[in-house]
């Protein structure tokens, strides 16, 4: 059994050794961090030779991969092949929707599907350890990465974390095609203070432990087999350093079996956040705290041996480690055979290959949310319009692919232009109207979002003028969110505003896309615009699947995972928050000052989460329990018929929340605790069944504890977070 094989080989090693497992370099760099100081590779060469690494991340296709694996298994004592991680964030090089979109399909089944492509593709190319997913909850679309996961809410995220594990892992880890997944970034990265990157994070424990928690003790439980640490303090304790995260809960209460990756040189800013005196003092900090993996700082391999050898860190604490790290290798069957993702018949077959792009097509049209649509003016007539297509990112191919995608060609998406011009039918006409930022921003902190470039708006102008519908696709560039894409405006761009505007005074005919990697600030838009869909950065298929939605050959069918602020003032601003102590709304008594509000803004959003439209319309009705009052240990049952009350078959996510009216710490006014994914057709009607249990109606006290305590709940059912449909039940003791 691989415990005791495990046991047998680290009975073999020395000190020396056993540290170089727990030491990852990076092979190039290629990625959106910091380039590291001073990377050396003749040291990472040798150190490979005698064993002293123990994985390489960023190594990437069948040959460089193999030649990296040749050197640890032909040259060191040991032949302990490496684990190889790639940042494979939404598909290797088919590219999925970024996550945040995928989110918003709310279709477990296609994001699992998604993460299955990605991990087929990546460990064609000799890749077998993904970081991903992120499963950070966030409630601040300043924050760029936003775009990485799953959005605000923890019941979603949850469910979307066990989706994705499984797509990435499958059931069976040894298979050529399934690689190891790292759920990151552990924890409350997703709350840096101000939703700037790298920053401090101040929440009190009720929050991280039923909103930041949860996703990653979903992805524990769905047998995850690493995670990673964050580059963020909790309480004054950097994530790295962080014993309570990672020993008590983690490893402890949690049971976790697998490793801990450190973030990219997160060790060594232990001293740079004022943690740890120097290096040595870091190692220790992070090693006792409970991460196993060194990522590029290079202390381990450096600090590490001193430190157990002046009995201050003890060896079983190593020992531990490195099993951790020696079982996943076992369990993806590299001792086995360490060439076993390096074929390259199968790398030219698989990557790229017709199914995955059929598969990365339905995910994003499955991702794209209809957010208003005014007198039906979409979809759009098939025959005989004029159709004025106007805004860069219309033409473009890089920006679709969105952020993270390390190993894809640029400029390998379907355009919303391309797509659009398979619908023969119309008389299309293409003009940009306005860029939406000067040059290449892939590497460039200071994006000139700014361009004040009119001099294409006048051809624009005319073309929307003599059009019968005008499309809009406006937003940010792929790059414009993700890692270290923190900002402070969220509209769009002055001049892609300005753009729009002027189009609206010559036609008001517009259907805007939007192209995001984060909720905007677009109340201009939704005052003005009659159809507004949100088309985020949706990878490779991009273009074809909002083409699709657009002419109605798919009727949208996708819910915001994120809350839309109307202005950046409202942040953080989500579905779930609490009552307080004064909740009265303006529309029943509109000139009281005292109670919590804006003065200068309503308190609500300007679209919620959980919400989207399709091009049918939905009804619910006989919402109903089958009793009023529950033991604890009762399932609560609950029933609701939903009617496809328009003229097309559609999509709906059924939501389920609930209140928890009195608890010995506040709950939210709302939270998610069932969805379903439902298909009608027109005219038809279904009973949707949802079960609360024990776990759905409990909550975490202040010390982690779950605790279910007896009292009235309301329930919530409808087609987004803005439901009023509900009822209510008791529970006894
Ligand atoms: O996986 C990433 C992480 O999310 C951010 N820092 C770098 C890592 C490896 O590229």
């Amino acid at each position: 059994d691989v415990s005791e094989k495990v046991d047998f080989l680290l009975g073999k090693m020395t000190i020396k050794e056993k540290i170089g497992q727990m030491n990852q370099y990076n092979g190039f760099w290629d990625a959106t961090g910091p380039v590291p100081d001073g990377g050396d590779a003749e040291e990472k060469y040798e150190h490979l030779k005698n064993g002293l690494v123990g994985s390489m991340l960023s190594v990437r296709g069948v040959e460089a991969v193999r030649a990296v694996q040749k050197i640890v298994v032909e040259e060191s004592r040991l032949g302990i092949p490496l684990i190889i991680g790639f940042d494979v964030i939404h598909g290797y090089k088919t590219l999925s929707p970024i996550p945040l979109a995928e989110a918003a399909s709310w279709d477990l089944k296609a994001i699992e599907k998604s993460a299955q492509v990605a991990a087929a593709e990546a460990s064609a190319s000799g890749i077998n350890w993904t970081f991903a997913p992120m499963v950070d909850i966030s409630r601040d679309p300043r924050w760029g990465r936003v775009m990485e996961g799953a959005g605000e809410d923890p019941f979603l995220g949850s469910k979307i974390a066990v989706a994705r594990v499984k797509g990435f892992q499958g059931d069976d880890l040894s298979a050529v095609n399934t690689i190891a997944a790292c759920a990151k970034h552990f924890a409350a990265y997703g709350f840096s203070e101000a939703g700037k990157e790298y920053n401090t994070v101040d929440i009190g424990r009720s929050t991280l432990h039923n909103i930041v928690l949860p996703p990653f003790k979903a992805a524990v439980d769905a047998d995850v087999k690493t995670l990673m640490n964050a580059f963020n303090e909790l309480d004054g304790v950097p994530a790295t350093g962080n014993a309570y995260l990672q020993r008590d809960i983690l490893k402890g209460k949690w049971g976790f079996k697998g490793f801990v990756v450190s973030d990219w040189a997160s060790i060594k800013e232990l001293v740079v956040w004022g943690y740890a005196k120097g290096n040595k003092d870091a190692a220790k900090m992070a090693v006792l705290a409970g991460s196993d993996m060194d990522m590029e700082s290079h202390i381990y391999i450096a600090e590490l041996e001193g430190l157990v050898k002046e009995g201050v860190v003890d060896e079983t604490i190593i020992d531990d480690a490195v099993r951790r790290i020696l079982t996943v290798k076992y369990e993806l069957g590299l001792f086995e055979d360490p060439y076993k993702y390096c074929n390259e018949a199968r790398e030219k077959e698989v990557i790229n290959c017709q199914k995955h792009h059929d598969a990365v097509l339905d995910v994003a049209k499955k991702s794209i949310v209809l957010l208003k649509n005014e007198n039906k003016l979409l979809p759009l007539k098939k025959k005989g319009q004029n159709i004025a297509l106007i805004g860069a990112l219309a033409n473009e191919k890089n920006s679709p692919l969105g952020s993270w995608r390390i190993a894809s060609k640029d400029s390998t998406g379907v355009s919303v232009l391309e797509g659009m011009q398979n619908y023969k039918g119309n008389n299309l006409v293409y003009k940009k109207g306005a860029d939406v930022s000067v040059g290449e921003t892939r590497f460039i902190n200071e994006i000139k979002i700014n361009t004040t470039d009119r001099s294409e708006f006048k051809e624009a102008i005319e073309e929307a003028k003599k059009a019968d519908v005008v499309v809009m696709v406006l937003g940010e560039h792929g790059f414009q969110s993700g890692e270290a894409r923190s900002r402070t405006e969220i509209d769009l761009s002055k001049i892609q505003q300005e753009l729009l505007e002027e189009v609206y005074k010559v036609n008001k005919k517009i259907v805007l896309v939007l192209n995001n990697g984060r909720p905007l600030t677009i109340n201009w838009a939704d005052e003005h615009v009659p159809a507004i869909v949100e088309a985020w950065q949706l990878g490779t298929q991009a273009g074809n699947a909002i083409a699709q939605v657009l002419y109605g050959d798919y009727n949208p069918s996708g819910k915001l995972p994120m809350t839309f602020p109307r202005n950046i003032g409202q942040i953080p601003i989500y579905y779930n928050y609490k009552n307080t102590g004064r909740p009265t709304s303006d529309k029943e008594n509109p000139n009281l000052v005292f109670w919590s509000h804006y003065s200068d803004v309503e308190s609500t959003p300007l679209y919620p989460f959980g919400h989207g439209l399709s091009y049918t319309t939905f009804a619910y009705e006989n919402l109903s329990l089958n009793k009023k009052v529950f033991h604890v240990n009762e399932d609560v049952i609950i029933s609701v018929d939903v009617k496809n009350t328009g003229d097309l078959y559609g999509k709906e996510v059924v939501q389920l929340y609930i209140r928890d009216l009195v608890a010995s710490t506040t709950r939210p006014v709302k939270e998610l605790k069932g969805f379903e994914l439902i298909e009608l057709e027109a005219g038809a009607s279904k009973t949707v069944v949802f079960k609360l249990d024990k776990d759905a109606l409990g909550f975490y006290d202040n010390n982690g504890t779950f605790t279910i305590e007896a009292g009235d709940f309301e329930i919530f059912v409808g087609g987004s977070s803005y439901t009023d449909l509900n009822t209510s039940f008791e529970i006894k003791e």
